[in-house]
């Protein structure tokens, strides 16, 4: 099996190579395939002279997805995409596509989600999951260079670990069971036995509301380490990003040019993360601290202001060149350019209008945002606005935050735990800290969040049997998937999304 990403090395030669018919045109006597095979796509060039009436006939009649056979020669061309063509000797048929149904026209996000198992094949759902793929490799690849162990916790649970409104309970032989929302409980009493564990799984959260960051079911990757505090953890999180970042940006040039995805904000990853407690980043949130002369208010209501200018050029925009579509005289080529203009100009108002519909909203929530609160989803843009890198919050309201989360001695109203924010609007896509290590706090703990203490006695056993100060995170794959792609909504980012509202394909 030859395949398309390996052409360069048959230059001159005659291989097979076998895929979809992905676009097709043809003119006289000559007929045009780009194949795609997974692995990239190719120009293939039929000629009626040179493979005979019948499969020329077959060539120009294929539908789009059709599998095919292409047997040919390689030979150079700086034009196409993997830098070489394939001119047909022969071609064989695998199997005749009925009429698909997703063409290069635009669709909608519903059609397209009911036809995920087809829309897959597309370029840019494909460049998505390559990067997608490059992340969980870079992911053990962290782990494992620094010797974690990775670890599969269960899925099936008898405990509550990150509150009880988004448990998914099912029944586990005449009793109830909650699918995962977290290995960590499991990842601390394997930390105690190998030192530095992770795991990476899928965990499952009841989000009875559709937003653009929740699924049903995610992978979570959460490290644990024993020995290690806040700071630590901070630390390593920050390494963390920083490498699999990179490593997108190494492998997945093409990929990133494919989704448009600038990448200049991926690069910032190399500096600092700004390491922000809590009730400082609720100043900036309310405007009462700037950073580097910013002020998060003023920014957004210039944002507001920049928005609703740029949507009056906009709709000028669109009726003079509405005007030239209409025009029976305009040439074809000059209408398609209008045409295309116009598609992008329509977009762009669209993201417009509801920033415009957005901010004031938004404002309005950091305004009267009352501290002690967790911060929601608006918060989390408002405050990364100001930042080009991602932020790390940290030492939360006790409240806000879940039962193991390791109260300040000196100030015990407060919680060691961290969030680290994404710029670019995205907002958390890490949650973790220090673990509580006094038994009878824990206790407490348990007993305020109205968790069964019997489900929990396994977990007080690790405090019982030589506690040690330990800490970890939890890194949401597809909300990483999502930034680094910075694609609209998580529902892209995984090849089959679960999510409230959607269960099918
Ligand atoms: O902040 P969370 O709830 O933290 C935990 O589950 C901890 N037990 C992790 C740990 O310390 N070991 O979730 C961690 C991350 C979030 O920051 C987010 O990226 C992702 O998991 N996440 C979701 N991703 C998609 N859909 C959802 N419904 C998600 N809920 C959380
Ligand atoms: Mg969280």
């Amino acid at each position: 099996m030859i395949y398309i990403n390996e052409l360069q090395k048959y230059l001159g030669q005659s291989v097979t190579v076998k895929g979809w018919i992905t676009n097709k045109r043809d003119s006289k006597g000559l007929a045009f395939i780009v194949l795609r095979d997974g692995t990239g796509i190719l120009q293939c060039v039929v000629s009626e002279e040179t493979v005979g009436n019948e499969s020329f006939e077959n060539a120009k009649r294929l539908p789009q997805e059709s599998s095919i056979s292409l047997t040919g020669n390689i030979v150079a061309d700086d034009r196409q995409v993997g830098g070489v063509e394939l001119q047909v000797t022969q071609l064989d048929i695998i199997s005749e596509s009925e009429e698909y149904p997703i063409s290069n026209k635009e669709h909608g996000v519903e059609f397209l989600m009911d036809q995920r198992h087809l829309w897959l094949r597309s370029r840019r759902q494909w460049a998505i999951m390559k990067i997608r793929n490059t992340l969980i490799m870079a992911i053990h690849e962290f782990f494992q260079d620094r010797g974690f162990v990775q670890m599969d916790a269960p899925i099936f649970t008898g405990n509550a670990c990150e509150g009880t409104s988004t448990l998914f309970e099912t029944d586990f032989y005449g009793d109830p069971a909650y699918l995962s929302q977290s290995g960590q409980l499991y990842g601390e009493a394997m930390a105690m036995a190998m030192g530095k564990i992770y795991t990476f799984g899928p965990t499952f959260r009841a989000e009875k509301s559709k937003t653009r960051r929740h699924l049903s079911e995610f992978w979570m990757i959460e490290p644990e380490m024993a020995f290690y505090d806040l700071e630590m953890n901070m630390d390593l999180i920050e390494g963390f990003l920083r490498h699999v970042v990179s490593r997108v940006l190494e492998k997945n040039k093409e990929e990133l040019q494919i989704i448009e995805r600038p990448i200049e904000p991926l690069e910032n990853i190399t500096k600092p993360f700004p390491r922000i407690p809590y009730h400082d980043a609720i100043e900036i949130l309310k405007g009462k601290r700037e950073v580097n002369g910013r002020n998060a208010i003023t920014l957004l209501e210039e944002d507001l202001k920049n928005a609703q200018a740029r949507l009056e050029e906009i709709h000028a925009d669109i009726a003079q060149r509405e005007v030239k579509v209409a025009d029976q005289s305009t040439k074809k080529g000059e209408r398609k350019f209008h045409e295309d203009k116009l598609r992008a100009l329509h977009s762009e108002k669209s993201n417009l209008e509801e920033l415009s519909r957005n901010i004031p909203t938004w404002l309005e929530s950091a305004m009267n945002f009352e501290v002690g609160n967790d911060l929601g989803g608006s918060d989390e843009t408002v405050i990364t606005r100001l930042f080009d890198t991602p932020i790390m919050v940290y030492n939360w309201p006790h409240e806000v935050k879940a039962f193991y989360m390791k109260r300040d001695a000196n100030n015990p109203e407060l919680a060691k735990g961290v969030d680290v924010l994404a710029p670019e609007g995205y907002g958390e896509i890490v949650g973790g800290g220090e673990r509580e290590t006094n038994k009878d706090w824990l206790v407490d703990k348990i007993k305020e969040h109205e968790l069964p203490m019997e489900a929990f006695e396994w977990y007080l056993d690790l405090r019982r049997y030589g506690s040690v100060p330990h800490s970890g995170f939890g890194l949401g794959l597809e909300r990483l998937v999502a930034w680094v792609c910075k694609l609209p909504h998580v529902r892209e980012t995984i090849p089959f999304p679960r999510m409230y509202g959607r269960l099918l394909p």
